[in-house]
């Protein structure tokens, strides 16, 4: 795997994609490819369950239009009985769609305080008719499954889900983020065609934010053998021991049959270059029908790579089952070897060496595809994270999708891992130990949080906070040993559910910290959650008319600005870092205003992940390299002769400005600070020269631009993979006529998507914006868009044209791009 350089990314211009060049293609290859390995060892299938779904809403309260469900008392009185779910129903009328699917982006805003934190998206208990959606689909059950135990496992889904098969009910799952899984073995037809159902209800949520509404995560369908690997049980853990490093393994395997068998289990661990290393066994066991048994072994490694945000090195565990002389089950996982280790005095430390988190709190959600982002999109996003400097992410609050945290591993991003419930109620410790389990042998994940902000636990009902949070702390060192367990606390984290983390996390109050490590010297500290920084990109006035605040450095009176929080974390040993909120905008919450906001202006980048001005200040200040931002643009026509603030975000020594090609000044740059100016505007240039040891290192300027003439796309990647999946991210914006952006235009675009592909979204990062998501037009906003196009299976090209949306009496030049889809070999899935 290979980064791009800076030098790649100057080069492409393409400033704010992916830092991950020698793309996901070879990391989708190596994925795939290791799979088939694993498969090839036994009959384990676990095929994607996520093409040719048919969708419907039903009805949050009538049920005429909720197919008849729930009409009276006895839906459930028969278990098989349920005529939707049975192959013969006609769904003709229905939608065709692929999964990941979140109907909720697809709706219109409505204004509605009550739907503030949804981001103003239609759902509820007062909006049945948008908050139920059905999905089926129908599929075989070949004659060679006979015997086999076969599941479906959601990753997630948003939110409740009740589900059939053939007829069937099979089982209900409350929440939006837990993955869950059915066996739905009896209740096939082998040799036949099948029918599978699930009504998902949006009419709760679970967060005070936006969710979106659907099958929002991937869905597979697992064949295996009577005795197979149980499900989250696998894992190796690794302990260094100087040279070597001991890895303990262990699994559990279930015996699903009819009679006792016995099963010995084997593991190869395979080093970062596919290359086997080291073999462990465990010997036979016999197992009762519908019982497990544990199995346990180690293995040593001499001299292994650690895993670490520079060197993401990834090591394989592959298990195979054998029984009465044949392999049955395998699986394999990736795991790596580090220590991360939370220190009272020095801070966060990474195979032993200090490492300061430069992290952010991140939702699910981006612009156009909302809460279903394409795996793809899971680096995209990550990508211009590492490129600002960030080395961790907060899954606030709620489990990622694994896609996210198996990014994370392969980029070298760490992750604070958080749970939704806070609390020790059967459903929540579930929800925690499914967490803990499915996601222990990631090396980026660093530290479990068991909530956040609960603030009636931590403060009147303190008795009750510090008993539940020690229950759930108990539980995830019983599964996990390994790692810190921590929360989010806004408060003084001397009481209530604190009273029972390894280490202290805090959000916001620079007050609190300093005074908890004086009174609790043997206790790490983190910022669990910092900042909450507010900003427009682009805009540099806060303007309560227009829901706009500007882009300097606008923050929430229980914020701290990026300077702020970084300066009070990043200069105390003590302090390990901190996680700011956030690193992308997303739905909901669109704090400080109301409508028309429909998205927050936390982000250091907008919903498109173009980056804000304070994303530099992050730049200059976590990456290693030299760095230099100027802002604000140069086109302020109509403000002739009025004073324009000027600022520059640079780690060099000093910076002097130039104004019109006249100096405004030379000034040092203090640590973790920024440098500025204000300076009359007139049209022309603004320059900034950035030196250290009286040479001039970087410079950057702004040009007063003219009226867009042309339109121009540059794709994150210009080759794609054709398997249905894969994404290009494209950015838009207009030039003028000698080919310069226009950072305030607002021109309105439509796209044109024809060939191997479409159109799954667009977006401009405006929160203010309220056309939509799914349709292929977009205003810029401040001079960008995005559009985001989706192969399909058919190897080609996909041509995407950009061109001036209605007449306002300007021309703009269109503009043509290709993407190539390269023919790949296909995830395993139901066909
Ligand atoms: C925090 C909360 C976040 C978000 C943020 C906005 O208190 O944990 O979810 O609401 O405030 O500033």
């Amino acid at each position: 795997m290979r980064y791009v350089t800076r030098r790649d990314l100057l080069r492409t211009g393409a400033y704010s994609v992916l830092a991950l060049t020698a793309s996901p293609a070879p990391m989708r290859a190596a994925w795939t490819s290791a799979n088939a390995a694993a498969q090839a060892l036994a009959p384990r299938e676990k095929l994607l369950f996520d093409f040719g779904w048919k969708f419907q809403f039903g009805h949050g309260s009538d049920p005429a239009r909720d197919l008849g469900f729930g009409f009276s008392q006895g839906d459930f009185a028969k278990t098989g009985e349920f005529e939707f779910a049975k192959v013969k129903f006609d769904d003709s009328k229905w939608r065709a769609l692929n999964l990941p699917h979140d109907w909720a982006v697809e709706l219109p805003f409505v204004n509605d305080d009550s739907l503030t934190s949804h981001g103003f998206k239609p759902l509820g208990r007062r909006y049945p008719d948008t908050s139920v959606g059905w999905y089926r689909r129908t599929f075989d059950i070949p004659v060679s499954d006979a015997g086999r135990r076969v599941s479906v496992d959601f990753d997630g889904a948003f939110r409740d889900v009740l589900l059939w098969v053939n007829g069937c009910f099979i089982g209900r799952n409350d929440n939006g983020y837990a993955p869950f899984q059915f066996d739905i073995t009896d209740f096939l037809i082998v040799g036949a065609k099948n029918c599978i159902v699930a009504r998902v209800d949006a009419s709760f949520g679970d967060g005070w934010f936006y969710e979106g509404a659907g099958i929002y995560r991937h869905v597979w369908m697992t064949k295996t053998d009577p005795i197979h690997i149980e499900r989250f049980e696998s894992y190796a853990r690794p302990t260094i021991n100087g040279a070597n490093t001991t890895i303990s393994l262990g699994t559990a395997i279930n015996n699903a049959g009819e009679t006792a068998a016995t099963a010995r289990v084997s593991w190869k661990i395979l080093d970062p270059t596919g290359k086997t290393i080291a073999t462990a066994f465990a010997g036979q066991q016999s197992i009762d029908p519908d019982a497990s048994a544990a199995y346990k072994a180690t293995a040593t490694l001499t001299s292994p790579m650690q895993w670490s945000v520079d060197s993401p090195n990834l090591y394989t565990a592959v298990i195979s089952v054998e029984s009465a002389g044949k392999t049955v089950d395998a699986e394999q996982f990736n795991f790596g070897i580090r220590t991360a280790v939370f220190d009272a005095e020095r801070g966060f430390l990474l195979n032993g060496k200090p490492l300061k988190i430069q992290g952010t709190c991140n939702h699910q959600d981006h612009a156009g595809v909302g809460a279903a982002l394409p795996d793809r999109m899971q680096y995209f996003r990550l990508g211009v994270l590492k490129e600002m400097g960030c080395n961790a992410v907060r899954t606030s609050h709620n489990m990622p999708t694994p896609e996210w945290v198996e990014a994370c591993d392969r980029m070298g991003v760490m992750m604070m891992c958080e749970t939704r419930q806070m609390s020790s109620n059967p459903e929540a410790m579930a929800q925690l130990e499914t967490m803990v389990r499915r996601y222990r042998n990631s090396p980026s994940i660093i530290l479990w949080s068991v909530g956040n902000e609960e603030n009636a636990l931590q403060n009147d009902d303190a008795e009750q906070g510090a008993k539940i949070a020690a229950t759930m702390v108990r539980r995830v060192h019983e599964v996990d040993p390994t790692r810190a367990v921590s929360a989010a606390v806004n408060g003084n984290n001397e009481k209530g559910v604190s009273l029972a983390f390894d280490i202290i996390g805090f959000n916001y109050n620079l007050a609190f910290p300093e005074e908890y490590h004086n009174n609790h010297p043997r206790k790490a500290i983190y910022g669990s959650e910092t900042s909450s920084a507010i900003s427009t990109r682009g805009v540099y006035s806060t303007d309560p008319l227009r829901n706009t605040v500007n882009d300097y450095d606008g923050v929430v009176p229980w914020g701290e600005t990026a300077e702020d929080w970084w300066k009070f974390y990043g200069t105390r040993d003590w302090a390990s870092g901190g996680f700011a909120w956030t690193g992308f905008d997303y739905r909901g919450e669109p704090t400080p205003y109301g409508w028309p906001s429909v998205n927050s202006q936390f982000g250091i980048m907008d919903m498109c992940g173009f980056p804000k001005d304070t994303f530099f200040y992050y730049k200059a200040w976590w990456g290693k390299e030299p760095a230099l931002h100027l802002f604000p643009h140069w086109n302020w026509e109509g403000r002739e002769g009025e004073p324009i603030k000027i600022w520059v975000y640079s780690n060099l020594a000093e910076v002097e400005l130039l104004v019109n090609g006249v100096s405004a000044g030379t000034q040092k740059v203090p640590h973790l600070g920024h440098v500025e100016w204000t300076a009359k505007y007139q049209p022309g240039t603004i320059e900034a020269r950035g030196s250290k040891d009286g040479k001039v290192v970087l410079t950057e300027k702004r040009e007063t631009s003219g009226e867009p003439a042309s339109i121009r796309m540059t794709a994150d990647r210009n080759e794609i993979d054709a398997d249905g999946e894969d994404i290009a991210v494209l950015r838009v914006e207009v030039l003028d006529k000698q080919g310069r952006p226009v950072p305030t235009a607002s021109n309105l675009l439509g796209f044109k998507v024809n060939g191997t592909g479409s159109l799954i979204g667009v977006g401009n990062g405006d929160p203010n914006c309220q056309q939509s998501d799914k349709e292929p037009k977009r205003s810029l906003f401040n001079g960008l868009a995005q559009v985001i196009v989706q192969s399909t299976k058919d190897p080609g090209e996909i041509h995407i044209e950009a061109i001036k949306e209605g007449w306002d009496g300007v021309e703009l030049t269109p503009f043509k791009l290709t993407i190539a889809t390269r023919k790949v070999a296909l995830r395993p899935q139901v066909s």
